[in-house]
């Protein structure tokens, strides 16, 4: 479960002002209306979720761990960020088990991609490709480097290999799955790439890294029980997405999204894509960036104290570490840290973030959002990409967006189809 903290804000937020739109809109999510909204099925996909499909996830995930040791999870943008952050934030940076996961389809880098594929040779690896449109250029690149590496190492059994999460009937990739034989999972028609996580686009890469997904699933049914409701006194996810639009409202254009987590930085990453992607457009919208703290305190902290007062900061904690370390007597103490002898470094690390807090609420005026989860687990993470995600819709409405669509993006893609000559493009 998760708590949010407005005592850091410096403002008072006006919550009743906000009463009568959260309503309208929150009775506009549930009956899947208004701007987007064949792209609502994320919101009750906790519960509407298809059982069997999750069912072979997890023989899927099962497979891929017993026979192979590299999984590459083959996808960009919401395609692979969620899964990537889940990984990362409930297995670590440097997990004990014995698959690896790495990524791939992200980037057209030459130098990238190259290093990969070479560092694959000696692997035995298997891929998650990951496209709704199947066209996405950077990943059906990626792809068919990793399929000629596949056919070199399995010849004709190389499909065994590759597991396809794409739509349901169209585009490319599925006609390619259909004929090559891989094994697919289904993207919702009705959910869009950031917003699903909590679909076989997170849900198997996340099964082979060993977390439970049907904990995660659990979780962010919970949040849908918890957050589907437009009682602003209570309702925490519509409180944080009034909070950041009255901060949008009243001269701040950039969200900083903070974690004192390294192994949380993702989660950062994924919540720029959900909010950038849903939020930035028709000259509107909260930059979201992110840091990470105690690192970035000694290269953005600065500016965030001191600069040009344009942001408010977000920061995702956990209550509880999963692990920590006692700091132990030195007999000679030439460091000087004797002093803090007997302590855990998760009571450093608050003292750190209850420092920061202070000085940037205090001293450099910037509002701080507190929000806390109590423990990263599957829980309490399926809990909190719900909470994203529906105040991220809730927010955008709020700004008269439409959350599920991307025209930005398909004009970049446009234009490079258009300058690599791709053909019937004009
Ligand atoms: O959130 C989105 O919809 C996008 O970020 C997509 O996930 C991303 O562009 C990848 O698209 P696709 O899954 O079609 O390859």
């Amino acid at each position: 479960m998760i708590h949010l903290d407005l005592t850091h804000v410096i403002e008072k937020i006006p919550f009743d002002s906000y009463k009568k739109s959260v309503k309208t809109i929150n009775e506009m999510i549930d009956k899947k209306e208004g701007k987007g909204n064949d792209f609502l099925g994320w919101t009750t996909w906790p519960k509407d979720y298809d059982k069997e499909e999750v069912e072979r996830i997890i023989k899927a995930s099962n497979f891929i761990q017993q026979n192979y040791d590299t999984l590459v999870v083959c996808g960009i943008g919401g395609s692979y960020l969620g899964a990537r952050a889940a990984i990362e934030a409930l297995t670590g940076l440097f997990p004990k088990r014995k698959i690896e996961i790495i990524y791939l389809g992200q980037t057209l880098s030459p130098n990238y991609i190259s290093q990969v594929l070479a560092y694959l040779e000696n692997k035995n690896f298997a891929v998650n490709v990951i496209s709704k449109s199947g066209t996405t250029t950077e990943t059906s690149i990626a792809f068919r480097l990793l399929k000629e590496l596949l056919i070199k190492k399995h010849g004709k059994d190389y499909f065994k290999a590759i597991f396809a999460t794409t739509d349901k009937e169209r585009g490319a990739l599925k006609q390619e799955a259909l004929k090559e034989g891989y094994e697919t999972f289904i993207i919702p028609d009705d959910i869009g790439g950031r917003y699903s996580v909590i679909t076989a686009v997170g849900l198997l890469p996340i099964a082979v890294a060993g977390c439970d997904i049907k904990v995660l699933l659990n979780g962010a049914k919970k949040a849908m029980e918890d957050f589907d409701n437009d009682d602003l006194t209570n309702n925490i996810c519509y409180q944080y997405a009034c909070t950041r639009n009255y901060f949008y409202t009243h001269g701040k254009h950039v969200e900083m999204y903070v974690t004192y987590e390294p192994h949380h930085t993702q989660i950062g990453e994924w919540l720029k894509q959900l909010y950038g992607e849903s939020e930035g457009k028709e000259k509107k919208g909260l930059l979201p960036d992110s840091v990470t703290f105690s690192t970035d305190l000694h290269s953005l902290g600065q500016f965030i104290q001191d600069g040009t007062p344009l942001l408010f900061e977000t920061i995702v904690r956990v209550q509880t570490p999963n692990e920590d370390i006692i700091v132990k007597e030195d007999t000679e103490n030439l460091d000087g840290l004797n002093y803090l002898k007997g302590k855990a470094l998760s009571y450093i690390n608050e003292k750190a973030f209850l420092g920061t807090l202070k000085a940037h609420e205090e001293d450099g005026k910037v509002p701080n959002i507190v929000i806390t989860m109590d423990k990263m687990d599957e829980f309490n993470l399926g809990y909190l990409f719900y909470f994203f995600m529906r105040a991220c819709a809730m927010s955008a409405y709020l700004m008269d967006i439409n959350p599920f669509n991307q025209p930005g993006v398909e004009i970049y893609k446009h234009n490079m189809f258009v300058l690599l000559g791709k053909p019937g493009v004009k």
